[in-house]
């Protein structure tokens, strides 16, 4: 989502490397959201280089990051209610497209229970990384010979646009709460721009994690391994490596906090001392106890969908739930 922000950059982890172009987005990035006052931010979508890919994958197997597990729980069980919320015609040929679709592992139950059902569509998944697709097409050629499969390397929009015009009907799924990594004012665009480049009638699958209490969000962002600490601390160590900065990682500790009412999580590191970073000869002053904002998690339900979808030519055709009520997959059409 994001192109560059859902999912381009988080999944560049395995392709070649950085050029100085994205080098010099990157520090531009640094530098302006480490001036901004009075909260100092970096963005989420640089989480993802290889080391803080293979962090998000542990944090996806943990105990108290349940998000992964409630929609693999809508794929896996309630595959059939899934198909018939989605209201496919058999007598159409469909694309079905995926943005950034990791390693399939939800996906596939979708894929096979539509086979199975006699519905005709292929198969595009979208990503910036080629390495990720080959795995994905290598796994479904093994484990769904039937399938098509036709992977896409690059931008979401760019693709989806050439798309568009083959004129075949168009499913196009974004999973994994992907879109709770935006502000909902860049949520709405990204929904706008995938509305500008689907034809009337197309549908959007897309999984968002519910408002729930902060018993269960809280412990999902700071879990007791402390991976998801060290997930955020390594755009510190990433920005030390590619940019050359200073940051001394043990002199800022990981916070994670959760707006119940409003549904919004987010995660802070936090200066223990007063102390001065320097990155491509700039210095930022830290205060003892101040905080640079590192990501938020946008927790969804119906009012939140309908305020980002406001505007938009996309509205809600129905939801599926997870047995625990903790998240949501919609599926939203093109009017
Ligand atoms: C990728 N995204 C949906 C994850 C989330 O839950 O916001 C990223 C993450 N951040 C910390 N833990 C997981």
């Amino acid at each position: 989502m994001r192109q560059k922000e859902i999912s381009s950059t988080k999944n560049s982890n395995n392709s070649s490397p950085k050029t100085n172009t994205d080098n010099k987005t990157f520090l531009a990035d640094v530098l302006k959201g480490l001036s901004h006052h009075p909260q100092k931010t970096l963005s989420s979508k640089y989480f993802y280089d290889e080391k803080g890919s293979a962090l998000f994958r542990k944090i996806m197997a943990l105990p108290e990051y349940y998000l992964t597990r409630a929609e693999m729980d809508i794929f896996q069980n309630k595959t059939a209610e899934l198909i018939t919320a989605l209201e496919l015609d058999k007598a159409i040929n469909y694309d079905l497209v995926e943005l950034g679709p990791g390693d399939g592992t939800k996906t596939i139950h979708l894929l096979k229970g539509l086979l199975e059902q006699g519905y005709a569509y292929n198969y595009l998944p979208i990503d910036i990384s080629q390495h990720a697709l080959d795995g994905l097409a290598d796994m479904l050629e093994e484990q769904v010979p039937a399938l098509s499969v036709k992977a896409l390397q690059g931008d979401y929009f760019e693709k989806l646009g050439i798309l568009k015009s083959a004129q075949r009907p168009k499913v196009v799924l974004v999973l994994g709460s992907n879109i709770g990594n935006l502000s909902d004012a860049e949520a709405a665009t990204f929904i706008r721009q995938l509305s500008d480049n689907l034809n009337p009638g197309d549908k959007i699958l897309l999984g968002v994690d519910l408002i729930k209490p902060k018993e269960i969000v809280l412990p999902a962002y700071d879990d007791k391994q402390g991976i998801t600490a060290a997930f955020n601390m390594n755009l510190l160590e990433r920005i030390n490596h590619e940019l050359g900065a200073d940051f001394d990682l043990s002199q800022f500790e990981h916070q994670a906090v959760y707006e119940e009412k409003e549904g919004l999580a987010s995660s802070y590191l936090v200066s223990k001392t007063a102390q001065t970073v320097t990155i491509d000869g700039r210095s930022f002053r830290f205060a003892p106890g101040e905080s640079i904002h590192m990501e938020i998690s946008r927790k969804y339900n119906d009012t939140v969908i309908k305020q980002v979808l406001a505007g938009t030519d996309i509205h809600i055709q129905s939801r599926i739930l997870d047995s625990r009520e903790l998240f949501a997959d919609y599926v939203l059409a093109r009017s």
